[in-house]
């Protein structure tokens, strides 16, 4: 076969090559032996096509990569096979190659494998995510995201990366933390979010900022929850809470039915927290409809004026460790209390009355986002840490860069974070993000595909200056 100088033809445009000769490459996702004749559904990333080949293909096992050379022809009225989009077609086999055989393999990849085993299906993702329902996933999922660019190009938004490596974010989860090298028994933390960089970048005067940004949080796992997932994050300048409410729910509208997504309400409804409490019982909630749940309309809707303080679970680390005097944040604590309670807030009192700027987007029962317009002046940040019960030293070693920041022109600004894997979740009509993750972990927190975590040398412990010490059971 003089594959060189023959370009691949892409399944998909066979329908339309009726009489040519083409070159084909993919998968053998079927295979049937009829006596001399040999079926295959060959698959490639555009769609499948069935190729019949005489005396030939018998050793062909399923799942191999294979080249097929041969002819497209019509199928005769009767053997039109409705079901595939290349059904009017067939390619009569010439001549194939095998470029790699494929052994039995540990999981199908046929069917949509909601039966079959979390640590087996992620054990072996490569194959997993060869199923049609992974594929359409990710493909709606990296759709959404261009969506979502197209639209924030257009309003003059610049997309920034920000470090992975930092202290830690104050989201109100624990760290993942890092040894440095160079600097023994000292640690980076991973973002739990790019929150502070993006207000510095606000004291840069980008004013318009975007990130695909992946977030890492020690926190419990759930279906909505990963140690790693990844946010939509935007910040801009000189806004009210309603004009960034405003650009989000004219993005998300945008961006969800560019996909092909339903919406429920075109303006999306809006609940205070002691409104959503009374009517929901919780602040997120699902207002579809029994018919609405069946046909994959989004509803969504936001939640405002949510109490900037709580008192802190104390079986909860993280809080603990923020909530000094008793009190922690509600949602982020770079967040602005409403004007009206700002004198309440610089004096500490009243702390449970007083309201954040806060707002969530809900969306089918789940928090797809949340954003606050922040302070941006150092008194109230300064204050809202005073209130946690951090000292002087304290807040200026964990916040002294941001109060510094303030002090030399930081615009007012506010912005949000919208959870992508949750989104691209409700949009696929699937109940984890696990199954719009490429590579997602186990519920147990390994890795799929490696197996992380896992130990490392006693050179790299002595590197990093570093001891392993045996818990005490
Ligand atoms: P927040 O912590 O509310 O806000 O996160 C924003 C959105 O991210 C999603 N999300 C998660 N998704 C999967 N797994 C997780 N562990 C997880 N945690 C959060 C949710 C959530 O609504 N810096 C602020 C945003 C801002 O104020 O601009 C922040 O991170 O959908």
């Amino acid at each position: 076969m003089s594959e060189i100088t023959i370009k691949r033809t892409l399944v998909k445009e066979t329908p339309k090559l009726s009489g040519k000769k083409v070159l084909l490459k993919g998968w053998v996702e079927t295979k049937r032996d009829h006596g001399k004749i040999t079926f295959i559904d060959l698959r490639d990333r555009s769609g499948t096509i069935q190729c019949v080949g005489f005396k030939m293909m018998g050793d062909l096992t399923t799942e191999s990569v294979i080249s097929v050379f041969g002819t497209i022809k019509d199928r005769p009225e009767k053997m039109i096979n409705k079901e595939i989009e290349t059904g009017v077609v067939e390619m009569e086999v010439s001549e194939y190659q095998i470029l790699n055989p494929s052994k039995e393999l540990p999981i199908q990849v046929e069917g949509d494998a909601y039966d079959v085993k979390e640590e087996v299906r992620l054990k072996f993702r490569y194959l997993d995510l060869r199923r049609n329902r992974m594929r359409k996933n990710l493909i709606l999922r990296s759709k959404l995201i261009q969506s979502f660019r197209e639209y924030l190009f257009e309003k003059e938004f610049i997309e920034v990366e920000t470090p992975l490596l930092s202290l830690a974010t104050k989201e109100g989860a624990r760290d993942f933390i890092v040894p440095s090298r160079f600097q023994a028994g000292k640690f980076y933390a991973l973002p739990q979010s790019p929150q502070q960089y993006k207000q510095l970048l606000m004291t840069a005067g980008v004013e318009n900022y975007f990130q695909v940004a992946k977030c890492i949080r020690d926190e419990d796992l759930r279906s909505d929850r990963g140690f790693e997932f990844t946010q939509l994050d935007i910040e801009t300048s000189f806004v009210t809470q309603d004009e960034v409410m405003s650009i989000v729910e004219d993005m998300t509208k945008y961006a969800v039915k560019a996909v092909g997504g339903k919406i429920k309400d075109e303006k999306f409804p809006v609940f205070t927290y002691d409104q959503a409490i009374q009517q929901f019982g919780a602040d997120k909630f699902d207002l579809r409809t029994e018919e609405e749940k069946t046909n994959g309309t989004l509803a969504f809707a936001w939640v405002v004026k949510f109490p900037f303080f709580k008192k802190v679970d104390k079986d909860d680390q993280a809080e603990v460790q923020d909530g000094k005097s008793g009190w922690t944040f509600t949602h982020n604590p770079f967040s602005t209390p409403l004007e009206e309670h700002l004198e309440w807030h610089l004096k500490g009192k009243n702390i449970d009355k007083i309201v954040t700027a806060q707002y969530d987007l809900v969306c089918n029962g789940y928090e797809a986002g949340g954003g606050s317009i922040r302070a941006h002046r150092p008194e109230v940040l300064r204050a809202t840490f005073k209130i946690m019960g951090y000292s002087d030293d304290q807040i200026n070693s964990s916040i002294g860069h941001m109060l510094e920041a303030f002090e030399v022109g930081t615009p007012p600004h506010g912005g949000i974070a919208l959870g992508l894997d949750r989104l691209v979740m409700i949009l696929a009509g699937e109940t984890s993000i696990k199954e719009v993750i490429a590579f997602p972990m186990t519920s147990s927190g390994k890795t799929a595909v490696m197996d992380a975590p896992a130990q490392v040398s006693q050179a790299q412990l002595d590197e990093l200056s570093l001891r392993v010490i045996e818990r005490k059971k």
